[in-house]
């Protein structure tokens, strides 16, 4: 699979992992704080994707509150050369206040002993309030971290546009993580653009909108209670945009209906309306690696093939803008 630069030598310091494969794995699954995904079943997924041709891992500190970090960490004690990229400052409450450099030392301590790594590829904060992207003290603490050797490189994993922007501005900034999925357009106007011409990665997450563009969900599926498509809704927990990428349910439907037409009508043979999504986003210029969430085997697999799918047409790219423009415009565009 085509590997791309995630961090860019400017960006970073460039001893250590630095590329990522253009379809990456997402692992809040494999933390099992939303459905059950068994020790023996995350590794599988890990090993198939790796298998596949996937070099790079994105998880979280709190994902499982850890357990996703370890299950790398064994992982790659047997398969070196994968990027992986961590997130912290999740672990407390949400205020500016605790965005300091001794909490991101102590927020940050676990992360390596999880992985069983010394110095941390990439670390992301967590989508963290507007005005900590702002300010200034977080890129002198952020490169603290990297002068003592704690992390190689960092980036923001951002809701919105403008605090993508506001991030990407920063010279050290390296990566950028947003949601970017056929139900999530906007980024492409000016943030895919913006971080293209600065070196900053982009890694587009929920790339399958939590499952609503492989068509397989109708108005009988039953998500687990524990499930943030169950319990996230209406963003009782955390932003309404991580959970079917902030689409209302019933009008995601819709939208996926007309999107699962569209690729039996213009993608290639025999690729699922999953896999196109996915394909999709790997071709926009700009867009550095995509990091579906898979649950099992069968889906890491068909995530990684994805990645080598053939060039999708001009057609299917002005059917997703339709559909977009239809059904989700209204809805999305002003709140993102
Ligand atoms: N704030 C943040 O920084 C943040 C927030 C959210 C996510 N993320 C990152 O982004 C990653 C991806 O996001 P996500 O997992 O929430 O959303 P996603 O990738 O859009 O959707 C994942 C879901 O899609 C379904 N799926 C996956 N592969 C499939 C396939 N080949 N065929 C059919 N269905 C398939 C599965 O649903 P079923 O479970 O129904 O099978 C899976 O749980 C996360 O793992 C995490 O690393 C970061």
């Amino acid at each position: 699979m085509e590997q791309r630069t995630l961090i860019h030598p400017d960006r970073g310091n460039n001893s250590q992992a630095s590329q990522a494969s253009i379809v990456g794995l997402g692992t809040w699954q494999l933390g099992a704080d939303w459905g059950e995904v068994s020790e023996t079943d995350a590794l599988a997924v890990l090993e198939a994707s790796v298998e596949a041709g996937v070099t790079f891992f994105d998880t979280a500190d709190v994902y499982g509150d850890g357990r996703s970090e370890q299950l790398i960490g064994r992982f790659l004690k047997d398969h070196p050369g994968i990027t992986v990229a961590t997130k912290m400052g999740r672990r407390v409450e949400q205020t500016p206040e605790n965005y300091t450099l001794d909490n991101f030392r102590a927020w940050n301590d676990r992360s390596p002993r999880n992985l069983g790594v010394d110095t941390l590829d990439l670390v992301q904060l967590h989508c963290p309030p507007s005005a900590t992207i702002d300010d200034d003290r977080t890129y002198d603490a952020l490169d603290t971290m990297v002068a003592e050797g704690r992390v190689a490189a960092y980036g923001v994993s951002v809701e919105t546009v403008a605090q993508a922007l506001s991030a990407i501005a920063r010279p050290h900034v390296a990566s950028v993580q947003i949601i970017l999925n056929a139900f999530r357009l906007k980024p492409f106007e000016e943030v895919v653009p913006a971080a293209a011409a600065a070196g900053v990665g982009i890694i587009a997450r929920v790339p399958l909108a939590s499952g609503l563009l492989s068509g397989k969900y109708d108005r009988s599926t039953r998500f687990a209670e524990n499930d943030h498509r169950t319990y996230n809704r209406h963003g009782e927990a955390f932003d309404v945009g991580e959970t079917f990428s902030g689409v209302d349910y019933e009008t995601g439907l819709a939208a996926a209906g007309e999107f699962t037409d569209l690729v039996r009508e213009l993608g290639p043979a025999g690729a699922t309306p999953a896999q196109v999504a996915i394909a999709w986003l790997t071709q926009q210029p700009g867009v550095t690696t995509v990091i579906p969430g898979a649950r099992n085997v069968e889906q890491a697999r068909a995530n990684a093939a994805a990645g080598t799918l053939p060039p999708l047409s001009e057609e299917l790219t002005a059917g997703i803008t339709r559909i977009y423009d239809t059904h989700l415009r209204a809805s999305i565009h002003p709140r993102w």
